[in-house]
Protein backbone atom coordinates (compact mmCIF):
# COMPACT_ATOMS: atom_id res chain seq x y z
CA UNK A 1 0.00 0.00 0.00
CA UNK A 2 1.12 3.59 -0.65
CA UNK A 3 0.72 6.51 1.73
CA UNK A 4 -0.12 10.30 0.74
CA UNK A 5 -2.00 13.21 1.57
CA UNK A 6 -4.28 15.38 -0.47
CA UNK A 7 -6.39 17.79 0.48
CA UNK A 8 -5.17 17.13 3.91
CA UNK A 9 -6.88 14.05 4.24
CA UNK A 10 -4.50 11.05 4.82
CA UNK A 11 -5.38 7.98 1.99
CA UNK A 12 -3.74 4.36 2.15
CA UNK A 13 -4.00 3.26 -1.73
CA UNK A 14 -2.65 -0.29 -3.60
CA UNK A 15 0.28 0.77 -5.83
CA UNK A 16 -0.36 1.75 -8.94
CA UNK A 17 -3.63 3.42 -7.89
CA UNK A 18 -3.86 7.15 -10.08
CA UNK A 19 -4.46 10.20 -7.97
CA UNK A 20 -7.66 11.14 -9.14
CA UNK A 21 -8.69 7.58 -8.10
CA UNK A 22 -7.16 7.87 -5.23
CA UNK A 23 -9.14 11.20 -4.43
CA UNK A 24 -12.68 9.54 -5.43
CA UNK A 25 -12.28 7.40 -2.81
CA UNK A 26 -11.85 10.03 -0.05
CA UNK A 27 -15.04 11.79 -1.70
CA UNK A 28 -13.40 14.52 -3.43
CA UNK A 29 -14.41 15.24 -6.66
CA UNK A 30 -12.10 16.46 -9.45
CA UNK A 31 -13.54 17.35 -12.82
CA UNK A 32 -12.44 15.24 -15.42
CA UNK A 33 -13.04 15.45 -19.42
CA UNK A 34 -10.60 12.96 -21.27
CA UNK A 35 -10.77 10.30 -18.69
CA UNK A 36 -12.86 7.58 -18.55
CA UNK A 37 -12.58 4.84 -15.80
CA UNK A 38 -12.56 2.20 -18.64
CA UNK A 39 -10.03 3.43 -21.07
CA UNK A 40 -6.04 3.94 -20.82
CA UNK A 41 -5.12 7.16 -19.38
CA UNK A 42 -4.54 10.05 -22.01
CA UNK A 43 -4.04 12.98 -19.78
CA UNK A 44 -5.05 15.47 -23.30
CA UNK A 45 -7.10 18.23 -21.73
CA UNK A 46 -5.31 19.22 -18.22
CA UNK A 47 -9.17 19.83 -16.33
CA UNK A 48 -7.65 17.55 -13.60
CA UNK A 49 -4.59 19.18 -12.88
CA UNK A 50 -3.48 18.96 -8.90
CA UNK A 51 -1.07 20.80 -6.89
CA UNK A 52 1.96 18.29 -5.87
CA UNK A 53 3.72 19.98 -3.06
CA UNK A 54 7.35 19.12 -3.29
CA UNK A 55 9.15 21.04 0.03
CA UNK A 56 8.91 24.61 -0.78
CA UNK A 57 8.32 23.76 -4.19
CA UNK A 58 5.40 22.52 -6.47
CA UNK A 59 4.04 21.68 -9.80
CA UNK A 60 0.58 21.06 -11.76
CA UNK A 61 -0.20 17.83 -12.54
CA UNK A 62 -2.84 15.72 -14.05
CA UNK A 63 -4.41 13.34 -11.83
CA UNK A 64 -5.37 11.22 -14.05
CA UNK A 65 -2.65 10.13 -15.22
CA UNK A 66 -0.40 10.51 -11.74
CA UNK A 67 0.24 7.77 -10.35
CA UNK A 68 0.16 7.82 -6.69
CA UNK A 69 3.29 7.60 -4.59
CA UNK A 70 4.72 7.17 -1.36
CA UNK A 71 4.33 10.87 0.70
CA UNK A 72 2.95 12.41 -2.17
CA UNK A 73 1.50 15.71 -0.69
CA UNK A 74 -1.51 16.89 -3.10
CA UNK A 75 -3.61 19.67 -3.20
CA UNK A 76 -6.72 19.64 -5.38
CA UNK A 77 -8.70 22.79 -4.90
CA UNK A 78 -5.58 25.24 -4.55
CA UNK A 79 -5.49 28.77 -5.48
CA UNK A 80 -3.03 27.52 -8.13
CA UNK A 81 -4.91 24.87 -9.45
CA UNK A 82 -8.40 26.81 -9.40
CA UNK A 83 -6.82 29.63 -11.59
CA UNK A 84 -5.10 27.02 -13.70
CA UNK A 85 -8.56 25.02 -14.51
CA UNK A 86 -9.98 28.51 -15.13
CA UNK A 87 -7.37 29.18 -18.30
CA UNK A 88 -7.93 25.52 -19.33
CA UNK A 89 -11.48 25.61 -19.38
CA UNK A 90 -11.23 29.14 -21.24
CA UNK A 91 -9.06 27.68 -24.04
CA UNK A 92 -11.32 24.39 -24.36
CA UNK A 93 -14.57 26.87 -24.50
CA UNK A 94 -12.88 28.87 -27.51
CA UNK A 95 -12.50 25.23 -29.20
CA UNK A 96 -15.95 24.20 -28.25
CA UNK A 97 -18.92 27.10 -27.15
CA UNK A 98 -21.68 24.79 -28.38
CA UNK A 99 -20.69 21.98 -25.80
CA UNK A 100 -23.12 21.96 -23.24
CA UNK A 101 -20.81 19.68 -21.17
CA UNK A 102 -18.23 22.30 -20.99
CA UNK A 103 -20.61 25.07 -20.66
CA UNK A 104 -22.22 23.35 -17.60
CA UNK A 105 -18.31 22.74 -16.37
CA UNK A 106 -17.00 26.72 -16.71
CA UNK A 107 -20.64 27.65 -14.90
CA UNK A 108 -19.72 25.70 -11.93
CA UNK A 109 -16.33 26.78 -11.90
CA UNK A 110 -17.86 30.41 -11.99
CA UNK A 111 -15.96 31.35 -15.07
CA UNK A 112 -17.51 35.07 -16.64
CA UNK A 113 -15.81 35.15 -19.88
CA UNK A 114 -13.55 33.43 -22.27
CA UNK A 115 -10.88 35.98 -23.41
CA UNK A 116 -9.67 33.69 -26.11
CA UNK A 117 -10.39 34.02 -30.11
CA UNK A 118 -13.63 31.51 -30.48
CA UNK A 119 -12.75 29.49 -33.19
CA UNK A 120 -15.52 26.57 -32.75
CA UNK A 121 -13.80 23.35 -33.84
CA UNK A 122 -16.39 21.09 -31.87
CA UNK A 123 -13.38 19.05 -30.68
CA UNK A 124 -11.25 19.20 -28.30
CA UNK A 125 -9.17 16.76 -28.84
CA UNK A 126 -9.72 14.26 -25.53
CA UNK A 127 -9.41 11.37 -27.28
CA UNK A 128 -12.20 9.52 -26.26
CA UNK A 129 -13.54 8.65 -29.07
CA UNK A 130 -10.45 7.06 -30.75
CA UNK A 131 -9.35 5.28 -27.53
CA UNK A 132 -13.13 4.06 -27.23
CA UNK A 133 -13.12 2.58 -30.91
CA UNK A 134 -9.57 0.91 -30.18
CA UNK A 135 -10.11 -0.25 -26.58
CA UNK A 136 -13.70 -1.06 -26.45
CA UNK A 137 -14.69 -2.03 -29.68
CA UNK A 138 -11.37 -3.24 -31.04
CA UNK A 139 -12.08 -1.38 -34.44
CA UNK A 140 -9.99 1.22 -34.93
CA UNK A 141 -12.31 2.86 -37.74
CA UNK A 142 -11.31 6.71 -36.45
CA UNK A 143 -7.88 8.31 -35.46
CA UNK A 144 -6.24 11.47 -35.38
CA UNK A 145 -4.89 13.29 -38.50
CA UNK A 146 -2.66 16.19 -38.78
CA UNK A 147 -0.75 18.25 -35.71
CA UNK A 148 -0.63 21.35 -34.21
CA UNK A 149 -4.07 23.01 -35.09
CA UNK A 150 -4.61 21.04 -38.05
CA UNK A 151 -4.95 18.42 -35.50
CA UNK A 152 -8.12 16.22 -35.96
CA UNK A 153 -10.42 13.36 -35.47
CA UNK A 154 -11.02 11.16 -39.18
CA UNK A 155 -11.70 8.16 -40.29
CA UNK A 156 -9.34 7.16 -43.29
CA UNK A 157 -9.87 8.68 -46.71
CA UNK A 158 -12.88 10.23 -44.72
CA UNK A 159 -15.42 7.35 -45.48
CA UNK A 160 -16.90 5.21 -43.27
CA UNK A 161 -14.53 2.62 -42.72
CA UNK A 162 -15.05 -1.00 -42.92
CA UNK A 163 -13.87 -1.61 -39.48
CA UNK A 164 -16.93 0.66 -38.23
CA UNK A 165 -19.26 -1.30 -36.58
CA UNK A 166 -21.94 1.64 -36.12
CA UNK A 167 -21.75 1.00 -32.40
CA UNK A 168 -22.38 4.71 -31.55
CA UNK A 169 -19.89 4.38 -29.13
CA UNK A 170 -17.96 7.23 -30.18
CA UNK A 171 -20.38 9.54 -30.02
CA UNK A 172 -22.15 8.71 -26.54
CA UNK A 173 -18.42 9.31 -25.23
CA UNK A 174 -17.58 12.62 -26.75
CA UNK A 175 -18.00 15.59 -24.25
CA UNK A 176 -18.95 17.97 -27.23
CA UNK A 177 -21.26 15.68 -28.81
CA UNK A 178 -23.46 13.81 -26.52
CA UNK A 179 -25.06 17.15 -25.29
CA UNK A 180 -25.12 19.70 -27.60
CA UNK A 181 -26.24 23.45 -26.61
CA UNK A 182 -28.28 25.36 -28.68
CA UNK A 183 -28.00 28.11 -27.52
CA UNK A 184 -27.23 30.71 -29.91
CA UNK A 185 -26.82 33.98 -27.58
CA UNK A 186 -23.32 33.19 -26.81
CA UNK A 187 -21.58 36.17 -24.80
CA UNK A 188 -17.55 36.26 -24.05
CA UNK A 189 -17.71 32.64 -25.43
CA UNK A 190 -19.97 31.67 -22.23
CA UNK A 191 -24.00 30.63 -23.09
CA UNK A 192 -25.04 31.99 -19.40
CA UNK A 193 -28.83 30.35 -19.91
CA UNK A 194 -28.11 27.47 -18.02
CA UNK A 195 -26.16 28.99 -15.37
CA UNK A 196 -29.27 30.12 -12.75
CA UNK A 197 -30.54 26.42 -12.76
CA UNK A 198 -27.08 25.36 -11.51
CA UNK A 199 -27.84 23.23 -8.08
CA UNK A 200 -25.26 24.18 -5.61
CA UNK A 201 -24.74 21.87 -2.75
CA UNK A 202 -22.03 22.74 0.14
CA UNK A 203 -18.92 20.51 -0.28
CA UNK A 204 -19.08 17.56 2.13
CA UNK A 205 -15.88 17.10 1.99
CA UNK A 206 -13.70 20.67 2.29
CA UNK A 207 -14.74 23.66 3.73
CA UNK A 208 -11.77 25.40 3.96
CA UNK A 209 -12.30 27.22 0.66
CA UNK A 210 -16.09 27.43 0.72
CA UNK A 211 -15.93 25.07 -2.20
CA UNK A 212 -19.32 23.35 -3.40
CA UNK A 213 -20.23 20.74 -5.70
CA UNK A 214 -22.85 21.41 -8.64
CA UNK A 215 -24.67 19.11 -11.22
CA UNK A 216 -22.49 16.47 -12.31
CA UNK A 217 -20.30 16.05 -9.37
CA UNK A 218 -18.28 19.20 -10.62
CA UNK A 219 -17.27 21.51 -8.01
CA UNK A 220 -18.83 25.01 -8.22
CA UNK A 221 -15.92 27.30 -7.40
S1 LIG B 1 -19.37 3.76 -34.40
FE1 LIG B 1 -17.62 2.92 -35.55
S2 LIG B 1 -16.03 4.52 -35.41
FE2 LIG B 1 -17.52 4.90 -33.73
S3 LIG B 1 -16.74 3.76 -31.93
FE3 LIG B 1 -18.20 2.42 -32.97
S4 LIG B 1 -16.87 1.19 -34.32
FE4 LIG B 1 -15.66 3.00 -33.75
S1 LIG C 1 -14.62 14.10 -31.31
FE1 LIG C 1 -15.27 14.28 -29.17
S2 LIG C 1 -14.49 12.44 -28.13
FE2 LIG C 1 -13.39 12.63 -30.09
S3 LIG C 1 -11.51 13.76 -29.58
FE3 LIG C 1 -13.04 15.29 -30.24
S4 LIG C 1 -14.04 15.97 -28.34
FE4 LIG C 1 -12.96 14.06 -27.87
S1 LIG D 1 -9.14 14.31 -17.30
FE1 LIG D 1 -7.04 14.32 -16.77
S2 LIG D 1 -6.04 15.28 -18.42
FE2 LIG D 1 -8.12 15.13 -19.05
Amino acid sequence: MVQLTIDGLPASVPEGTIVLEAASDLGIVIPTLCYHPGLTAYGACRICLVEVKKGEKSSLEASCNLVASEGHVIETCSPRVLRARRMIMELLLASCPNSKTLQDMAASMGLNKVRFKIKNRDCILCGLCVRYCKEQMQSGGIGFVGRGTSRRVATAFGAVPQECRNCGGCEWICPTCERACNADNLVDGLCGGCQNLVQVETCPVCTRCSESVGPRGHRVY
